[in-house]
C-alpha cells in the first residue's frame, strides 16, 4: 500500500487525477471505477479541465460506479446518477451507453444480478474510492462480509448523518442503497482512495495501520496488491 500525504484537497485531487489520466492515456478502452461524495469532485474537475485543454478522450472508456441510493426520484439532484452527470459525465466525451451505475428502481433482485453481469464484463482498470468516517467503502458499512458482492444495504446512522448535508434534513436522506460489494472492489486492477479532513483521521488510521477487520471495511485494502491512499494533513494526522 502506497500512502501519499499531501498539503490539501487541491494537491490530492491533482495527484489522483494524474494516476487516472495515465490509465486512460495508456489504454483508451480503460474501465474506470468511479465514486461519489465530496472527495472525488476535485479529481473530476481536473479531468474536465484536462479534457478541454489537452483533448484527453473518454470516447472508448467504460465507467462503473460504486453505488446508488434507493428511494429517490430518478431526477432527484442527489441520486448518484445526477451527481455523476453534473460533476463529470456532462463535461467529457464518455458515451452514454458506456456509463454504468447500479439501478435502484424496480425489482432489486434483478437490479443486483444485472449489475453483477455488468461488473463481470467490465473489471475496473482503476477504482476510485472515498471513505466514510466509519470506514465504509462504496456503501459497504461496518460488519459487511469481505466476500460480499453487489447487494442492497441499510445505511448506518453515522452515514446518514454525514450525508445529511446534501439534503434539506435528515428525514430526506435515504435509508437504503445498492452497492458493489467488497469483492467487486478488490477485483479492480488498481485502487486509489482519497480522504480529506479531520473526520476521516480515525478511518485512515484503521485502514493503514489497523487490523484487517470487517468492522472497518476499508482495512481490507491492505490485502490488495496495488493501492494508493492519498490523504491531506488532517486525514493523515494519525498515521
Ligand atoms: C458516501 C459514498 C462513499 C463515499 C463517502 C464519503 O457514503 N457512498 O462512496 O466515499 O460517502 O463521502 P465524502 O467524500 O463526501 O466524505
Amino acid at each position: 500500500m502506497k500512502v501519499i500525504k499531501v498539503k490539501d484537497y487541491a494537491e490530492g485531487s491533482y495527484k489522483a487525477f494524474e494516476i487516472i489520466k495515465e490509465v486512460v492515456v495508456s489504454n483508451p478502452n480503460a474501465v474506470l471505477g468511479l465514486a461519489t461524495g465530496s472527495s472525488p469532485i476535485g479529481i473530476y474537475k481536473n479531468m474536465i479541465q484536462d479534457h478541454q485543454d489537452n483533448k484527453t478522450s473518454y470516447e472508448n472508456v467504460t465507467t462503473v460506479n460504486l453505488d446508488e441510493y434507493m428511494g429517490l426520484e430518478k431526477d432527484h439532484p442527489e441520486t448518484y446518477d445526477s451527481f455523476m452527470r453534473r460533476n463529470l459525465f456532462d463535461h467529457i466525451n464518455v458515451k452514454a451507453e458506456n456509463i454504468n451505475l447500479p439501478c435502484s428502481i424496480g425489482d432489486m433482485e434483478e437490479n443486483v444480478s444485472k449489475y453483477e453481469s455488468v461488473l463481470a464484463k467490465h473489471k475496473p482498470d482503476v477504482q476510485l474510492l472515498g471513505v466514510g468516517s466509519n470506514g465504509h467503502i462504496g456503501f459497504n458499512e461496518p460488519g459487511t462480509s469481505f466476500t460480499s458482492r453487489t447487494h442492497v444495504v441499510t445505511l448506518a446512522e453515522k452515514t446518514r448523518l454525514d450525508n445529511a448535508r446534501f439534503f434539506n434534513n435528515l428525514d430526506e436522506v435515504p435509508t437504503h442503497a445498492i452497492t458493489m460489494g467488497i469483492q467487486n472492489i478488490l477485483e479492480a486492477k488498481k485502487i486509489i482512495l482519497v480522504a480529506f479532513g479531520a473526520n476521516k483521521a480515525n478511518a485512515i488510521y484503521g485502514l493503514v495501520k489497523g487490523e484487517v477487520n470487517e468492522n472497518l471495511p476499508a482495512s481490507i485494502l491492505q490485502k490488495h496488491h496495488d493501492v494508493t491512499i492519498i490523504v491531506d494533513e488532517e486525514a493523515g494526522s494519525k498515521i
